[in-house]
């Protein structure tokens, strides 16, 4: 029978146990739930509702049962019903056999496992937050030295994939530092929101003991413990904004993934990935593939699935608890697994990669990517812009008809353009002035992105 199946007369078939249950799931709480049940026990015993030596032998008991399934010794039974259920049973039933049975029945006082796995949900969400913040840590440190070493490296810059201005390598891996560092703020912000005790919200009401939640929210590390009671049970709201962070992670990654797969191929060939961070192909002996960028963009699609079973799951449901919200772990635990899959591939995936720094320098030479900087020359020699942009506009359409760029015009071909250009153009339009040029914060000079690398290194780590 159940531990719930007094006022029952069947047996619950097992097709509805095999439906019913979550412990595939939810077993990865164990430790969670027996933190949580240590400090419920410890509350309950100082308020004087249960005995001092139940108190002891509980949690003696339960650290006994933590160690046992850490060595594999205990397994998780896959019939139970749930991971709490689990423990519960466990536990009276190691109890009993130290002869005092009352101990462990005791455990479930003032508690329902409605605030039970509303508590360890919150914990281990938390927990797998700072995990993915310790990653993503580290591949804002393997992208800061990236760029450090290659804060003169030219590259162009592109709008509608098109080559747009001179940038370079270090200025693109830092828009993705700052990407990456938004993302570690948005869980840290999920974290405080989410540091709040639903324990002793009960199954919904909380209890008629005197319980001090307050003391228990100290004992496991909370900063206070939730204002209502059928809140408390039923707001799954931080693990929405979990999976909503981890989302907006994946689009990141998949962003990042989507650029490395066209800067290694042939076409750019700006990179080239490690062989031990790429595959080949059974049939095409010459071919070497960026797997783990598609793979990391195709596992966007199901962290993003994960944030819309999330939310149907939940827009529909009354006051208080349903059984709805067991789905939760699922989607959630998946979105925390595969964001830290992709992390530790990522990671050593753009630490070994190499840098073709002459294919993007020449990719730069071509396509015009200087003609801003050259109307900005006859800006400074006292034209308005609009027409510095016209004068421009011809000299771009005229040097492509004959096969030439804007650094091999000669003079006379210039001056025919405009009177105010000097020789002083070419100084004006190489690739390194353009650069050099963008000296404004958040610009592509290397000593603003050096000292945005400095800064970045000052503050996050
Ligand atoms: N396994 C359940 C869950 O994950 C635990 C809570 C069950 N509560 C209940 N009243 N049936 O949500």
């Amino acid at each position: 029978m159940a531990l719930w199946g007094a006022r029952f007369e069947k047996e619950a078939d097992e097709r509805l146990n095999d439906f019913n249950s979550s412990i595939r799931v939810d077993q990865v709480m164990y430790h969670q739930d027996i933190r949580g049940s240590i400090a419920h026990v410890t509350m309950l015993s100082r308020q004087g509702i249960i005995p001092e030596k139940d108190k002891e032998l509980i949690i003696e008991t339960l650290e006994e049962i933590e160690a046992d399934l850490e060595t594999g010794k205990l397994a998780i039974a896959p019939a139970a019903e749930d991971i709490h259920m689990f423990l519960e049973a466990e536990l009276t039933k190691r109890c009993a056999k130290k002869g005092a049975e009352g101990a462990g029945k005791r455990i479930h006082t003032a508690r329902s496992r409605n605030d039970q796995v509303a508590l360890d949900v919150r914990m281990y969400g938390m927990e797998q937050c700072r995990e993915v913040i310790k990653l993503l840590r580290e591949l804002i440190e393997v992208l800061c030295k990236k760029a450090s070493e290659h804060t003169e490296t030219i590259m162009p810059g592109y709008t509608h994939l098109q080559r747009a201005q001179p940038i370079t390598f270090a200025h693109h891996l830092m828009a993705y530092v700052e990407m990456f560092c938004r993302d570690t703020e948005r869980l840290w912000d999920a974290v405080r929101r989410c540091n709040v005790l639903p324990l002793g919200s009960g199954a919904l009401a909380t209890s008629t003991y005197p319980i001090d939640r307050e003391y228990t929210a100290e004992l496991l590390g909370f900063d206070r413990v939730c204002e209502n009671s059928l809140d408390g049970v039923s707001d799954r709201d931080f693990a929405m904004e979990m999976a909503a962070a981890l989302s907006i992670i994946m689009v990141h990654f998949s962003r990042f993934s989507e650029e490395i797969i066209l800067w290694s191929s042939w076409e750019f060939k700006f990179i080239e990935l490690d062989d031990a961070f790429a595959t080949g192909s059974s049939i095409m002996p010459q071919k070497k593939n960026p797997d783990v960028c598609e793979l990391i963009r195709g596992k966007s699609g199901r962290v993003f699935g994960n944030l819309q079973a999330l939310l149907t799951m939940m827009k529909g449901l009354p006051l208080a608890y349903n059984k709805d919200m067991q789905e939760d772990k699922e989607a959630l635990f998946d979105s925390f697994t595969t964001v830290k899959l992709c992390l530790t591939t990522l990671i050593p995936m753009l630490e070994t990669c190499r840098v073709n720094k002459e294919n993007m320098r020449q990719a730069a030479a071509k396509g015009f990517i200087n003609a801003t900087d050259c109307a900005d020359y006859l800006v400074r020699k006292g034209l308005p812009f609009r027409e510095a942009y016209g004068v421009v506009g011809r000299l771009v359409h005229s040097a492509m008809e004959k096969e030439k760029v804007l650094e091999t015009l000669t003079m006379e071909e210039y001056k025919e353009a405009s009177e105010l250009f000097e020789e002083d153009i070419y100084e004006a339009i190489s690739l390194e002035t353009c650069v050099k040029n963008r000296r404004i914060t958040g610009g592509p000079a290397p000593e603003i992105v050096k000292r945005h690398i400095e800064n970045i290194r000052k503050t996050f780590f």
